[in-house]
């Protein structure tokens, strides 16, 4: 957790959100019955849509946005193409992914054939090596 809250300290929402903004959605229910409603916070810490316990449910926050080039829906065999994919974390206030290093995304960018038979692949890793 020290690792992530340094993460915190150097990300660009360290002034504007911390980590109960994003992570403990704010609700106004009554705990403790005869007080009212007041309003507080859930606990259940959402991140990375793993969940941690089986009852209850996992809730993922939004991350990364995309942003891919354009493409035609096919090409002839002679053509080529350019092809980017940006992943910008926008959204978290810490790395992405954050929490556990074991964790990681595998982008897997493949092109088809007009059978469906992959012709060339191209897989990145992007978490803690
Ligand atoms: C601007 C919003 C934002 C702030 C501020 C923020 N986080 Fe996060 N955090 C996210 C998002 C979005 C993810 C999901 C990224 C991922 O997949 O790991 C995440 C992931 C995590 C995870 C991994 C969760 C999991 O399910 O494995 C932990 C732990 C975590 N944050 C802790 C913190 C702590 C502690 C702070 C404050 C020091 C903090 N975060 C601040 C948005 C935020």
């Amino acid at each position: 957790m020290l690792t992530v809250y340094n993460e915190w300290k150097a990300d660009l929402f360290y002034n504007e959100k911390n980590c109960i903004s994003c992570h403990m959605e704010t609700v106004e229910r009554e705990i403790v019955p005869g007080y009212g409603i007041k309003k507080n916070h859930r606990h259940y810490f959402p991140g990375s849509g793993i969940s941690k316990f089986d009852t209850v449910e996992a809730v993922g926050l939004k991350d990364i946005e995309f942003y891919a080039s354009s493409m035609q829906k096919t090409y002839a065999s002679i053509d080529s193409f350019y092809y980017e994919l940006i992943l910008k974390n926008e959204y978290a206030g810490n790395k992405v992914p954050s929490g556990d290093p074991e964790r990681f995304y595998n982008i897997r960018i493949a092109v088809k054939d007009e059978t469906d038979s992959i012709i060339q692949q191209t897989n990145r890793r992007m978490g803690e090596e």
